[in-house]
């Protein structure tokens, strides 16, 4: 039975796991690399439950018990101690591998291991797990603490007990499973990835302006947010890796990331985090950029 979470990076996804891992009462361990990175992390937690509070969707005493459940820091021996493991670092499979061979040295064999990676394939961390028959993907969404989906990928070899266990608590955190393949973007972004790029595409070849594509989506199509705010949400600087990884596994021109997604990523445009992508969120509201 999994009473307890370790957290790899505690950046916009690991933050928003562990946030909802604590409220559901999951003693959860944020480990980061530096303890200004885990300090971060446990602001943006603190802020987010704090806003939680604010409009009336905790109770204080809830807040005061979610903050008691989380640690945060840079060891990795306390994030080995969680019955499941969770790595949100970046987007790189060598990083990513080299934490998993350390951890399946720290942690007990019966410890699953889960990646949140959002384009490479579960299959690809299974040698340096140790353990492929505990190793799973668990694909969350922006924002965590909102988003009600979680995509469960097991790869050929996890045990039938490793996605039960999975299945579970996917549950008990709230969110709704949905099994995928292990193929790289699973469900969501082999399909969402496209159609952002395709956003990025039209806004090269002039189809419509920025302000003009995402209320053409967002009103014409019922999306909460159009394709070049959602862009901006997720990092123009993650979207373009996700893509290169996406192409550089199918090789279809459709996953290819545009010149134009490139030259912000250059430009350290990267989107709501920096300040700058489609919008400029210097200004309130935020306002088209001249790209
Ligand atoms: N943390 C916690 N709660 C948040 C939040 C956050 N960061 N952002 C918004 N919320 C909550 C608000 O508190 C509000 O709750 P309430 O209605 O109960 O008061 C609710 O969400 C709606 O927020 P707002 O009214 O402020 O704003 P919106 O109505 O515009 O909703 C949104 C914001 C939920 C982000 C919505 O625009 C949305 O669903 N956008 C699409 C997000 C999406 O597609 N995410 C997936 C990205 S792809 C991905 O993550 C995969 C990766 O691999 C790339």
């Amino acid at each position: 039975m999994i009473d307890s979470v370790g957290v790899l990076g505690g950046g916009l996804m690991g933050s928003g796991i562990a946030e909802v891992a604590a409220r559901a009462g999951f003693g959860t361990y944020v480990r980061e690399v530096s303890s200004e990175l885990a300090d971060r992390a446990r602001k943006s937690i603190e802020r987010s439950l704090g806003r939680a509070v604010e409009r009336g969707k905790l109770s204080h005493d809830d807040c005061v018990a979610a903050l008691a459940r989380l640690a945060f820091g840079t060891d990795l021996q306390a994030a080995a101690v969680g019955k499941i493991v969770i790595e949100a670092v970046v987007e790189d499979l060598e990083v990513k591998n080299h934490l998993w061979r350390e951890l399946n040295r720290l942690a007990k064999p019966e410890t699953i291991f889960a990646s949140n990676t959002s384009s490479l394939t579960i299959a690809a961390m299974s040698a340096a797990s140790g353990r492929p028959d505990r190793l799973i993907g668990l694909h969350f969404f922006n924002p965590v603490p909102v988003m009600p989906l979680v995509e469960v990928i097991p790869t050929i070899g996890t045990s039938l007990a490793t996605i039960e266990a999975a299945d579970n608590f996917v549950r008990r955190l709230g969110k709704e499973p949905v099994r995928a393949k292990d193929a790289s973007g699973f469900i969501v972004n082999r399909l969402l990835v496209p159609y952002m790029l395709d956003a990025v595409r039209a806004v090269e070849q002039g189809v419509g302006s920025t302000v003009d594509i995402d209320n053409a989506m967002r009103l014409g199509t019922g999306h909460p947010m159009g394709p070049l705010t959602l862009l901006d949400f997720v990092g123009i600087d993650t979207a373009c890796r996700i893509a290169e990884i996406m192409f550089d596994e199918y090789r279809e021109a459709r996953f290819a990331p545009p010149p134009l997604l490139r030259r912000m990523v250059l430009a350290g445009w990267f989107g709501r985090k920096s300040g700058r992508g489609f919008y400029d969120y210097t200004v309130d509201p935020p306002t088209p950029t001249a790209l």
